[in-house]
């Protein structure tokens, strides 16, 4: 069978028109909100602690009655939550138990280039005869130099990797997740993602709800075949080579069934008093407009890198995939027997209600939200020394930055280490554009004042269509090759990426 090499065809031959698939009904509110439990290390020294997994198939049971195949970490949707702490490092040793390869990103991670899970720095299957069948795979015979991929220093082919994360940055909300080139969507969507909290002393010390009052909530939508496997418009990610055509997901899958922690629209018990929520969208491409129907405000307390200067009331948030909002919910003056119900207020029927709180008893809440919580660095236009534009448009039939689709032998901007720059992203739609390495603040959008969705320090924000959005950043940390990109993930995959070199 004579595979089309040419880099153009590639994604968009995975993608295929299916007319429509609704998931089985479910009824919302009928199981308790799981939460993802915490890896234990290995082991552990006065610097680091070490962590195994391995990558691999699993069975979920989401629906009821019927269970979901599913990839993850350590076999698990969501992936274990890892807990770090600024300056202790974390190394985690990756096992690749599936058979496709993969590449895992720590989102929000102030990586070294070796392990920022680079779109070709691939884990290879551990077992060889589905390693065989993944040579047939296009974006593997990119990887084995087809294409003539230079940047080999980055791109190292091994079984297992060693990921260090250095966590020499702020108390923040992260998550990884799988970053292979072209099939970053259909291998999120088969459950790689999960969550990493970094924890450090400014924050400890807070008097902010702690313990079981502090709760991560990882967003996402899926739709699910009658057999209850996830459905995906694409083939099977392990038999990528039959050509179809662009179907009608080529502006992104959105599912029908929304999740919370992996299981379909939950409920959680909460006492009358205030809880911390990391909220986390790990949806392929659908964006959110989260309300109470209390019509009670979130604080928010924090944002992508880390706690704001100040906590801000917010009557909704808007959360485009891969953000993350550091939110307090009061609960404290809402009577004992209510429910209040977190929405989606760009829901459909099925995609409305998110999960619901049920404020079953009373308790004495020591937590309160301080007026000042971090301290907070304003980067200075002044320091930019330069500007540079990014427009990311559809075209060539896929999705585009500067006119033209990711290539990883082309490097479009090269920073010097610790510089300043003022980057400018214009849209021709909906994208969350995402930075590697680094966390920006934004400037402004059209020349005006910036959402409030865009406060603290950034990694991901949220173009609409039409917009020009300023930038600042700072590129510290490391020297090397990252990537920034469309973080719906198939615009990802139709390459809407590139890439700079910190020199
Ligand atoms: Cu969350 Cu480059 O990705
Ligand atoms: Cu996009």
């Amino acid at each position: 069978f004579a595979v089309p090499i040419g880099v153009l065809q590639l994604p968009l031959a995975r993608i295929r028109a299916i007319e429509s698939v609704t998931s089985p009904a479910t009824r919302p509110f009928q199981v308790p909100l799981p939460i993802p439990p915490v890896l234990q290390p290995l082991r552990s020294d006065t610097t680091t602690d070490y962590y195994e997994m391995t990558i691999k198939p699993g069975l979920a049971h989401i629906l009821p009655g019927i269970t979901t195949p599913i990839w993850g970490y350590n076999g698990i949707f969501p992936g274990p939550t890892i807990e770090a702490r600024r300056g202790r490092t974390t190394v985690i040793r990756q096992i690749n138990a599936l058979p496709v390869p993969v590449s895992t990103h720590l989102h929000g991670g102030k990586t070294p280039p070796t392990s920022d899970g680079y779109p070709m720095d691939l884990i290879l299957p551990r077992d060889p005869a589905p390693f065989q069948a993944s040579l047939n795979d296009a974006s593997m015979r990119r990887f084995m130099g087809t294409n003539g991929i230079g940047h080999s220093l980055q791109m190292q082919m091994q079984q297992t990797k060693e990921y260090v994360y250095p966590n020499d940055q702020p108390a923040s909300i992260h998550w990884y997740h799988d970053h292979r080139m072209d099939f970053t969507g259909p291998q999120v969507y088969k459950g790689l993602a999960g969550l990493y909290l970094i924890r450090d002393e400014v924050d400890d010390a807070l008097p902010l709800p702690k313990g079981e009052y502090d709760i991560p909530l990882m967003i996402t939508d899926r739709t699910f075949n009658a057999d209850g496997s996830f459905f995906y418009p694409s083939l099977d990610p392990t038999l990528t080579t039959t050509p179809g055509v662009l179907g009608k997901y080529y502006n992104g899958m959105l599912g029908d069934t929304l999740l919370v922690n992996g299981a379909v629209q939950p409920f959680l018990e909460v006492a009358a008093a205030r809880y911390r929520f990391r909220l986390l969208n790990a949806s392929n491409a659908r964006v959110y407009q989260l309300a109470l129907s209390s019509h009670q405000s979130f604080v928010q307390i924090g944002s992508d890198g880390g706690l704001l200067p100040a906590p801000t009331l917010r009557q909704t948030i808007r959360i485009s995939p891969a953000e993350r909002f550091d939110v307090v919910i009061d609960f404290s003056h809402v009577p004992v027997g209510s429910q209040v119900v977190l929405k989606n207020l760009l829901g459909d029927e099925r995609t409305t209600d998110i999960m619901r709180f049920d404020v079953v008893r009373q308790t004495r809440d020591e937590s309160t939200i301080p007026t000042t919580l971090a301290p907070f660095e304003v980067l200075q236009p002044s320091e930019s020394l330069t500007t540079r534009t990014f427009q990311f448009f559809y075209g060539l039939g896929m999705w585009t930055i500067n006119g033209t689709y990711f290539d990883p032998n082309r490097i479009d901007a090269t920073p010097r280490l610790g510089t300043t720059a003022i980057w400018e992203f214009t849209s021709d739609g909906n994208h969350p554009i995402h930075m590697h390495l680094v966390n920006f603040q934004v400037l402004s959008r059209d020349g005006r004042a910036p959402d409030p969705e865009d406060a603290g320090n950034k990694d991901t924000i949220f173009l609409k269509a039409g917009e020009k959005a300023r930038v600042i950043t700072r590129f510290d940390g490391y020297r090397g090759l990252y990537v920034f990109h469309c973080h719906n993930a198939e615009h990802e995959d139709m390459r809407m990426m590139g890439q700079f070199e910190v020199i």
